[in-house]
């Protein structure tokens, strides 16, 4: 067991800090991450004998602190709906496909797809993703010193949902930007986001419209053709579930990764256990996601009901904060420390329920290839003292700057020239410190 890093800050102390908790704009604590503020979110919940609490930012919502009443939420989609997925809404024209949806559209849009994101569906991308991992370490290799979040962990995610939709590569800083567009750009700038959502839209038109004519062996190929009862996805629900992938397959994926990577940039032990036992490697992954879940899960309320003890409206908006449910101490022993081998570790970092992540088999796959390369070929990567690690908070969190320094090597090939790193490698290297 490791030694929680992050200490109670006092001005976590606050009266106010249920009513005015703000998952977009968390406390970040000492050791750089805001673990010690849903620590005492959890706790101050716990004394008020209440796990859901009414917050005052962005017009008001219920947000959900408790395990037990996580799970009875969303034991209840016919009570709570998914209509409205994310909180503060995503500046999306659309209404956002599976993640978006309730019975029964859901379930039909579910039966199309979950056999191409099963554990033998994703099994078919090991190869081109350990391929793809390897390119981008050699073109860091000889450097000694890089941001291994902004050029491992934010690529990989970004090129594989372009394999998956059979697109090059390269096209994954273009993703980037439009995901950004989608999940900030309604708050940062909602005028300058609409260009690129427009964009997005025509491009996915496009790539539907070639995969139609000329086929493919990517998911998107097989979802065009898959049919449940006589019934295929429209023109539309497609060009939603392009939408999807890369919004699902992203975000999470990347800061889930950079966090990791930045844990065992620092926690020598977790790091030696893992060089010395490989099979560890997916129970660190799962305890990653625990503890420090990516993401947060929103419902929107159908009908008056209570949870937890307290009366809710309908209209109104929950938040399911999964990073704190995954604290709860009524449903995990020292929630608080990150622990290799806690058995069973029923976190609810990626949903639960009917809506529980469609990409759980492809994360675990994607996070265990980053991870096993990088502790093949360096082993011992550490923490830049001169340049600090960022968290990234959001409705979707995590380690989005985690400068690391390394014996400098010779890359097994050169990658020069290969459009696909050569792009990633100018994207992530463009962006501000
Ligand atoms: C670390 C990575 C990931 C995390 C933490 C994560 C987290 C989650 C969570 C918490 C949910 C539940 C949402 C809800 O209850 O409303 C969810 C749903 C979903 N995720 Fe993920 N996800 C990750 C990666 C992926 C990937 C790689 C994909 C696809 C390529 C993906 C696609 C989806 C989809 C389609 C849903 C909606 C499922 C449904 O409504 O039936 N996710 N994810």
């Amino acid at each position: 067991m490791s030694t929680p890093v992050h200490a109670q800050d006092a001005a976590l102390a606050s009266a106010d800090l249920l009513t005015d908790f703000d998952h977009l704009e968390p406390h970040i604590g000492a050791d750089g991450t805001p673990l010690a503020y849903y620590e005492a979110l959890r706790d101050a919940a716990a004394e008020s004998g209440h796990y859901v609490h009414w917050c005052e930012r962005y017009d008001g919502f219920w947000a959900v602190f408790g395990y037990e009443e996580y799970t009875e939420i969303t034991r209840h989609p016919e009570r709570f709906s998914n209509t409205e997925p994310t909180f503060p809404r995503y500046a999306l024209g659309e209404p956002l496909m599976i993640a978006g949806q309730d019975d029964p559209e859901h379930r039909f849009a579910r039966a199309l797809v979950n056999s191409s994101f099963g554990p033998h569906g994703v099994q078919v991308y090991e190869p081109m993703l350990r391929e793809n991992v390897n390119l981008l370490i050699d073109g860091i290799i000889a450097d000694g010193a890089v941001d291994i979040a902004q050029l491992i962990a934010r690529p990989i995610p970004a090129i594989l949902t372009a394999l998956l939709m059979g697109l090059p590569a390269e096209l994954g800083p273009k993703f980037m930007a439009w995901c950004r567009a989608i999940s900030e750009g309604h708050i940062l700038d909602p005028e300058g986001s609409k260009p690129l959502i427009e964009e997005m839209y025509a491009y996915f038109d496009d790539t539907i419209a070639r995969r139609k004519q000329d086929g493919g062996a990517d998911i998107l190929s097989t979802v065009i053709n898959a049919e449940v009862d006589g019934r295929r996805f429209t023109h539309r629900e497609l060009r939603g579930f392009c939408t999807l992938l890369m919004l699902g397959g992203i975000d999470n994926t990347k800061n889930l990764v950079g966090t990791l990577l930045w844990r065992l940039a620092w926690d020598i032990d977790l790091r030696t256990r893992l060089l010395r036992d490989r099979a560890l490697i997916p129970r660190a992954i799962q305890e990653c996601l625990r503890y420090y879940s990516p993401a947060f899960t929103a419902r929107l309320l159908l009908e008056d009901t209570s949870v937890g003890g307290v009366t809710m409206k309908a209209g109104q908006m929950l938040l399911l904060c999964n990073p704190i449910a995954n604290r709860d101490r009524r449903a995990f022993d020292h929630p608080d420390s990150f622990i290799l081998d806690r058995p069973p570790n029923r976190h609810v970092g990626l949903g639960l329920g009917v809506h529980r992540c469609l990409g759980a088999h492809l994360v675990a796959l994607e996070a265990r290839v980053i991870v096993e390369e990088l502790l093949d070929r360096l082993p011992h990567f550490r923490l830049d003292p001169a340049r600090p690690s960022r968290w990234w908070p959001g409705f979707v969190s995590g380690m989005g700057n985690v400068p690391v320094l390394f014996e400098p090597q010779a890359p097994r090939r050169d990658v020069r020239g290969n459009a696909g790193v050569e792009t990633w490698l100018a994207s992530a290297r463009a962006l501000p410190a």
